[in-house]
This record gives C-alpha cells, structure tokens and sequence, in this order.
C-alpha cells in the first residue's frame, strides 16, 4: 500500500502525485506542457517503428544526443524532477522511484510516458516485467556515468535509448549513478507477471 511518505511532493501544484492512475494535470504544469508537445512531435515521427533491437541501433544513430528531440526530453524531464512530478513514487526508497506521467490516449498516439529514477553507482536491478507491445526508452544520465542495460542482459547504454521487442521481459537495471528511463508503451502495456527464465521472443 502506498503511503503519503513514499511520495514525493509536487512544487508546482502542492500534490503528492502517485504517478498514476490519473498521470499528471496537463494545465497545471507548463513543464509537461511542453514536453507533451514533443514527445507528440517524436511520436509522429517513429509511430510505424517496431521497438526492438533494429530501432535502438537507428534511435541511438540518429535521435543520440544533439538531437532537438532527446535534448529537449532530458531538459523537460530534468526539470521536471525538480519541479516534483517526474518519478514521483518510491518503489525502493528514494533510490528507485516510479511515475506515470500520462496514460495513452489520442494526445500521444496512444503511447503512454512514464519515469523511472534510479540512484544507484552500483548495478542495481528493479521490478522484473515484460513489454506485451515493446517500449522505446531515452536514456537520460544525470550523473555522466548512469547507464541503463538493455538486452541481451549485460549491454549498457548511457546517454541514448533503448527500444526492447514485443514479448520481451527483463530486470530494468542500472549502474554509475543517478539517472531517469523516461519510456513511451504502446498502449501503455506492461506486465509484472513475467517470470526470470522464461524464454524471450525469437527477435529481441
Ligand atoms: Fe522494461
């Protein structure tokens, strides 16, 4: 059961934002106001990609950083971190913290956002899921050694995305510090009833 104490106070609003199931107040926070609009802009771009291992490699060629788009995510995120809405409830104290941002609807093409902060200089591995539908992942480090696994296990990114398959399942583990997942679900699917050894999808 969630608590007021594993939750982190919102500066801009005054609320204690659980990060779901309402996502966070569009008018009340310009910060995500703007980072609605380019997640959009983004989303038009890639909505016909199928996340995986080919899309990470074209994520991290081309959307890397000095891209607008992933400059403007890690600006806007960051921001809102300390502004109080971005990851705002702690799953494992303060050192893995957790928060939708918006639920799929017609404003983001039916691609959820969400955070994940995570607070860690030694590998450190959170919730085991699986993404029935994918997920396309910007890696944002706030400290210049934060790095994010992706798979097959042990493959680590920094500054970047990760984009996983359909059907794929895994520990989200990190490393080097602090640093934000800050991730699009098609249909904001995710299932915490995966299981460690279960077999992976013939395509990663
Ligand atoms: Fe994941």
């Amino acid at each position: 059961m969630t608590t007021e104490n594993d939750l982190v106070k919102c500066f801009q609003c005054n609320a204690c934002h659980d990060g779901s199931p309402e996502g966070i107040d569009l008018d009340n926070h310009p910060t995500l106001k703007k980072l609605a609009n380019r997640s959009l802009e983004f989303l038009l771009e890639v909505q016909n990609l199928t996340p995986g291992k080919n899309l990470e490699k074209r994520l991290n060629a081309e959307y890397g950083p000095g891209n607008p788009y992933f400059e403007d995510f890690c600006k806007y995120i960051k921001q809102g971190f300390e502004e109080g809405w971005v990851a705002t409830h702690l799953i494992d104290g303060p050192k893995y913290r957790r928060g939708k941002i918006m639920h799929p609807t017609a404003d983001n093409l039916y691609m959820s956002l969400t955070a994940v902060y995570f607070d860690s200089p030694e590998r450190y591995s959170g919730q085991y899921h699986k993404h029935p539908y994918g997920e396309i992942n910007c890696v944002i480090p706030i400290d210049p050694n934060f790095q994010l696994e992706s798979l097959p296990e042990d493959t680590w990114i920094g500054a970047g995305w990760t984009s996983l398959a359909p059907g794929t399942h895994h520990y989200p583990r990190a490393r080097g510090g602090r640093g934000i997942a800050f991730f699009f679900l098609p249909s904001g699917r995710i299932a915490y009833n995966a299981k460690p050894g279960e077999p992976q999808p013939a395509t990663l």
